[in-house]
């Protein structure tokens, strides 16, 4: 059964930093540490508002020994700055000043003539563009439409406690893997719910931020991402064992 990426999100160490205003925790030394113990992917993402990665944050990461995800609301601004720093990868996603984290996937369908340009400036400087949608096939076909090669799965209603979430995720996966493009998915997951996501045969990469910063407050950031990475490959273990 195919590898599943494990992508850290530092975000929350930024959201650490910021409070005092100066320089520690460094989200960069956190990187790091996530990438010795497993991390295959760092992401970031660059808020409108800047509340916790900076920049300065981006561009240092681009130094790190495994591709950077950056991910960001799709405006001028954004594209701009992506065009310049050239992260490995780029997430599109929604985002209101007021929220506390993404509330909702990228409404693909009816932004695509906004999307269009953006996307394929990004892909035109070499940055590999995902769309983070909700678990929907109009948002996921329009996606595929756009020429992205890889969508992100929004699994906050999942993991939110929906039940009949993950039969959607599962039939939103299929889907994308059937039209051609690879499957990413992220959003609150944790040690308890990871399992069921990462068992989805089509899933090629997950991101995990707040929950592997906050776990590292009582077991260490190194710790929590090797056990992160080891439920995820019993997942996957068991597909092959079906
Ligand atoms: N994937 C995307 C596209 C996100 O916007 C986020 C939150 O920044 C995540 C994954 C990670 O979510 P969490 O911090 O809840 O693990």
């Amino acid at each position: 059964m195919s590898f599943v990426r494990l992508g850290v999100n530092v975000d929350h160490v930024a959201s650490i930093r910021n409070l005092r205003g100066g320089t520690h925790p460094d989200p960069i030394k956190a990187a790091q540490l996530a990438i010795e113990a497993g991390a295959d992917v760092i992401t970031m993402h660059l808020r409108e508002d800047r509340r916790h990665i900076s920049e300065d944050d981006i561009k240092r990461a681009r130094s790190l020994p495994v591709p950077l995800n950056m991910e960001m609301a799709p405006t001028e601004e954004m594209n701009d700055l992506a065009c310049m720093i050239r992260p490995y990868a780029c997430c599109l996603v929604p985002e209101r000043r007021a929220e506390l984290t993404t509330e909702g996937g990228l409404d693909v369908v009816g932004r695509l003539a906004v999307l269009q340009p953006m996307i394929d400036r990004l892909q035109g400087v070499g940055i590999r563009v995902a769309v983070f949608v909700d678990p929907e096939l109009h948002q996921i076909e329009s996606a595929v439409s756009l020429g992205v090669p890889a969508v992100e799965l929004h699994t906050g209603a999942y993991a939110g406690g929906n039940d009949g979430e993950l039969d959607r995720l599962r039939a939103a996966a299929g889907r994308a893997h059937d039209l051609g493009v690879e499957v990413h998915a992220g959003h609150g997951l944790n040690f308890a719910n990871v399992g069921s996501i990462a068992a989805i045969p089509q899933l090629r990469e997950l991101n995990i931020g707040h929950f592997l910063v906050g776990e590292a407050m009582f077991i260490g950031l190194a710790d929590a991402v090797r056990r992160m990475r080891s439920l995820i490959e019993a997942a996957r273990r068991s597909l092959s064992v079906l």
